[in-house]
């Protein structure tokens, strides 16, 4: 089964607050989208000492969508995330990636629906995870792109024992499909805010993830 993680792309720290008063209990991890105007063409609120106060009953994924990630992998790693995950189009994922497993973290990288996996072939041994974005970052709602199946299936058949997550497009219509080709979590942000019952959605999107 493939776990499901709601994904946090929010404005303000007030929507952070309400999404995780919806979560409450259910969910075990979060993936919390940072977003610098700059790698990608949108920001967030992603404000890593404040999630730390608020002392969150979940296992935190940094999503790091930003041009200078080691930065950003350092206030998460102190902010307590489990998962630090810069982009393999960031100049300097690697450090990010260094510092992550330096720090007893897991180290991830998100590859664009455009950038082919090729480009970490020889930095597999950097990482314990890989992030397939089904969709150009930036927003959440948009159609999941077909490559990024392909791109799962390739990553499973090369690294039988590599954890594979995907983000962006993820929902009823593709959850089965994405969890059968080897993804070990999905992550969604729309098939579950946009629902009318968080609990429900979370609790059908993840059996629908079960293969
Ligand atoms: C990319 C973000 C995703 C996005 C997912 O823009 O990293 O987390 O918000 O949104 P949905 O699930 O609506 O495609």
């Amino acid at each position: 089964m493939s776990e499901i993680i709601p994904a946090m792309l929010v404005d303000s720290e007030q929507e952070f607050r309400d999404k995780v008063a919806k979560m409450g209990a259910i969910v075990k991890s979060i993936q919390v989208d940072v977003m610098d105007g700059t790698l990608v063409k949108n920001t967030s609120w992603a404000d890593a000492a404040t999630v730390k106060a608020m002392s969150l009953p979940y296992r935190i994924e940094a999503h790091l969508m930003v041009e200078n990630p080691a930065k950003a992998a350092a206030d998460w790693i102190a902010a307590g995330a489990e998962t630090i995950i810069p982009h393999a189009e960031a100049e300097g994922w690697r450090d990010a990636a260094r510092l992550a497993r330096e720090a007893g973290r897991k180290a991830g990288v998100a590859i664009n629906p455009d950038t082919s996996i090729a480009v970490l072939a020889d930095d597999m041994a950097l990482i314990d995870m890989v992030l397939v974005m089904g969709v150009t970052p930036g927003w959440s709602g948009q159609s999941f792109q077909p490559v990024a199946l392909e791109k799962i299936g390739e990553l499973r058949r090369s690294y039988p024992e590599l954890k594979i997550e995907v983000d962006g497009g993820v929902g009823f219509m593709n959850a089965h499909e994405l969890a059968a080709a080897g993804a070990d979590s999905l992550v969604a942000a729309s098939a579950l805010w946009k629902a009318d019952d968080f609990e429900t959605t979370f609790r059908e999107l993840n059996e629908a993830a079960t293969v």
